[in-house]
């Protein structure tokens, strides 16, 4: 609640959609929430606005932004051409979390895509979002309201506590209920995953007909794809499963204040992880998925140096839990060092 969020003024907190449409048309910065992770949204056609985004979160200006719309109706407003392809997942998903990389139409300022002639476009399904979309009625370009590179905010409290009093105003609409990123698909071409995310790969696969495979590296640059994001403080080192309690052992005997993700299989083992900071990993994708971005700040919270975890199978949501891990891993990784136990991430 309000006096959790020790950046931003009581006032500056609420429910209020109005004020917070208007604060967009007046070239302000509302935080909303949506079903994936909260925004930071601007008006999408002010250039000033989208601006003040990047420099909020402290990201390059070469990294493009989503545009939020209220429905699928507006869609052609905002790209050179819908392909078939796009009106069927749209059909199926939207309102929901998936984005999809377009051709821009001339709508969209080249400030939200980075330079780049695509532009990814999602309808969010969150009453709070789509009554601010609607009350708003033009797109609203937000990435995650999170600093560059940081854990993506999963509830209102969590933006205060990143961005405090960069913000006009925080829409509250409560915990986040899928808790990662919308899947993103590039529809420029043959349909391919950019960023693994709350619609799955299975799922895509089933709307459009066709395999959907994740592209590893695009030609763009998705700021998801830099080597650390999604990033806690401490540093994250990914381990086989069975490998989890044995290398937490090992570095919490070094003296290390160790945080363990432990897995479902491995639940019944956490009373040999004395001392350590220990969350039992949900074992549904959905609830994990939840509640990820919420237990690596729950580490932060507790002062952990190193987090101990491994990764789901890339099923269903497994795949994009995998991916954040992965990059919250990202180069400050390193190899575990307890033998016969290797590190899966690089
Ligand atoms: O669930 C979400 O997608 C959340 C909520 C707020 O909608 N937004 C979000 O935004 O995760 P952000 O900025 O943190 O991540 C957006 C991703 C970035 O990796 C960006 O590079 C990619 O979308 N992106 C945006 N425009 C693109 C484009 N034209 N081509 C390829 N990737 C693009
Ligand atoms: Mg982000």
């Amino acid at each position: 609640m309000m006096s959790d969020q020790p950046g931003i003024a009581p006032e500056r907190v609420g429910l209020d959609v109005e004020r917070a449409a208007g604060t967009l048309r007046a070239g302000g910065l509302v935080a909303f929430p949506t079903e994936t992770v909260y925004g930071l949204g601007a008006d999408a056609e002010n250039v000033d606005a989208v601006e003040r985004v990047f420099a909020v979160k402290g990201r390059p200006s070469t990294h493009p932004l989503i545009v939020h719309l209220s429905g699928a109706r507006q869609l052609p407003d905002w790209v050179a051409e819908v392909p078939d392809a796009a009106r069927r997942v749209a059909d199926r998903f939207w309102p929901g979390p998936v984005t999809l990389v377009l051709r821009r139409g001339r709508r969209v300022p080249r400030a939200v895509t980075g330079g780049l002639e695509t532009v990814a476009l999602r309808v969010p399904d969150h009453p709070v979002a789509r009554a601010l979309l609607t009350a708003f009625g033009g797109g609203v370009a937000a990435p995650s309201a999170n600093r560059f590179g940081s854990v993506s905010p999963t509830a209102a409290a969590h933006v205060g506590d990143g961005l405090g009093a960069d913000v006009d105003y925080v829409l509250d609409g409560g915990p986040c209920a899928v808790g990662v990123e919308s899947t993103i698909v590039d529809l420029t071409g043959a349909p391919a995953i950019l960023r693994p995310g709350g619609v799955t790969r299975e799922d895509l696969e089933r709307a459009l007909g066709c395999s959907v495979p994740v592209r590893a590296r695009s030609a763009v640059r998705v700021p998801g794809q830099h080597p650390s994001h999604y990033a806690p403080r401490a540093r994250v080192v990914l381990v086989e499963p069975g490998q989890v309690i044995g290398h937490a052992e090992y570095l919490a005997a070094q003296g290390r204040r160790v945080g363990v993700l432990l897995p479902p299989e491995f639940a019944g083992g956490a009373g040999a992880c004395a001392g350590q900071r220990v969350i039992a990993v949900p074992d549904s994708g959905a609830r994990y998925a939840r509640r990820l971005f919420e237990f690596l700040r729950d580490f932060d919270r507790h002062e952990c140096e190193v987090v101990v975890a491994s990764v789901p199978t890339p099923d269903g949501l497994g795949l994009a839990i995998a991916d954040r891990l992965r990059r919250a891993a990202g180069s400050r990784s390193q190899t575990a060092a307890t033998p016969g136990c290797s590190a899966v991430a690089e």
